[in-house]
């Protein structure tokens, strides 16, 4: 049997508590540390087990060497900290978006590649059950060609979070699961955005994303909505696919014109509806064991630092977009930033 992993969590907020618990049981894996700056959030974390727990990273990461570390501090402090975790030779999983901005994302990359460590960016979503099956289906062709992609994200404000708005914090998960889905790049967009709590950020937000094969994306996605919905529809020629994140639930709405008529896209009318059976699995211990997993083998990213750019310079856009009420192209962002 090879020797667990020693892992660590930095940062534990509100998410950090969750990778705390997780990497506790996660068979492979040995939490080794925890750090907050916060003294309670880091008793709370140990919760009476022989874990040391420190009040910052560097500290943490002299004493305890560990080989893979969660990095959960607020986003715009994710270079700082990350810089210093890769310096110490450890492998990195930093939560999304993976920076605050596409210089400190691309530092960060650059010096993961340097170290030679494996970075990797906690979009969660992808390892929700409901979208593996859902890419699953898609990539067998199900549905045929994609049309649309509409994704809704809404809920009350959290406010702990005060370094970014609503598109950096929320965007992020739903322009990688439709990059994901699809395998295609988004090339330009256009949002509206407005900021009604005073914190200077955008909180609520509508934006439309074109994806290079033609497929159109909808993000509607604030931070304003007295109830929580986390929802995907993916419209298809022959058919509808809708996914509730919550529920980890995958339906299809057949279009029953398109099925009849083997292949053309000549019309469209309901057909049945199946509800497909899904194994419900916490979606973040699905992410910490292929996490655990890609740095036991030295595997490839379960989630790339290009893909981590990616998603942030479509948020960015949007951000851009949302100020100027002008649609931005993506490279614009992206090689000026
Ligand atoms: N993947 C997801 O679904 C998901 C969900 C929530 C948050 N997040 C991400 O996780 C990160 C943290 O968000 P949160 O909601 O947990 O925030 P939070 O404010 O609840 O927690 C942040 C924690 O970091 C600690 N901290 C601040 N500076 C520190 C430092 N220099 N060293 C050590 N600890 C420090 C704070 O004391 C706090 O406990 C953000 O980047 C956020 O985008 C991801």
């Amino acid at each position: 049997m090879p020797e667990p992993l020693r892992a660590a969590v930095i940062g534990l907020g509100s998410m950090g508590a969750n990778h705390a618990r997780v990497l506790s049981d996660t068979p492979g894996v040995e939490l080794v540390a925890v750090a907050d700056a916060d003294p309670e959030r880091v008793n709370k974390a140990i919760g009476g087990r022989p874990i040391p727990g420190f009040p910052d990273a560097a500290t943490l990461l002299r004493e305890t060497r560990p080989a893979m570390v969660s990095i959960v501090v607020p986003t715009q402090l994710h270079e700082a900290v990350a810089l210093e975790a890769i310096a110490a030779g450890a492998n990195v999983l930093v939560e999304k978006p993976i920076a605050a901005s596409l210089p400190a994302a691309a530092r960060i990359a650059r010096a993961a590649e340097a170290a030679g460590v494996l970075l990797t960016v906690g979009h969660i979503e992808r390892f929700n059950p409901a979208i593996s099956e859902l890419k699953r289906r898609l990539d067998e062709g199900q549905g045929g060609p994609v049309l649309q992609l509409r994704a809704r994200r809404v809920g009350p404000f959290p406010h702990r979070i005060r370094d970014v708005g609503v598109i950096h914090d929320l965007g992020p998960h739903d322009i990688d699961i439709m990059r994901y889905l699809l395998g295609d790049e988004i090339e330009r967009v256009y949002a509206e955005s407005r900021s009604h709590i005073a914190t200077g950020n955008e909180d609520l937000f509508a934006g439309f994303v074109d994806f290079r094969g033609g497929a159109m994306g909808l993000l509607d996605i604030n931070w304003l909505t007295p109830m929580k919905e986390r929802s995907l529809t993916v419209l298809c020629e022959r058919g509808m696919f809708l996914v509730d994140y919550a529920a980890q639930s995958l339906a299809f709405y057949e279009n029953y014109a398109a099925a009849a008529r083997e292949g053309s896209y000549a019309s469209v009318t309901e057909g049945p509806m199946t509800r497909y059976p899904i194994a419900n699995r916490e979606p973040l211990r699905v992410e910490l064991e292929a996490f655990r997993d890609a740095v036991a083998s030295g595997g490839p990213a379960p989630v790339s630092a290009h893909d981590g750019m990616a998603a942030l310079a479509v948020a960015e856009a949007l951000v851009r977009s949302g100020k100027t009420g002008m649609p931005v192209a993506v490279e614009e962002v992206a090689a000026a930033p």
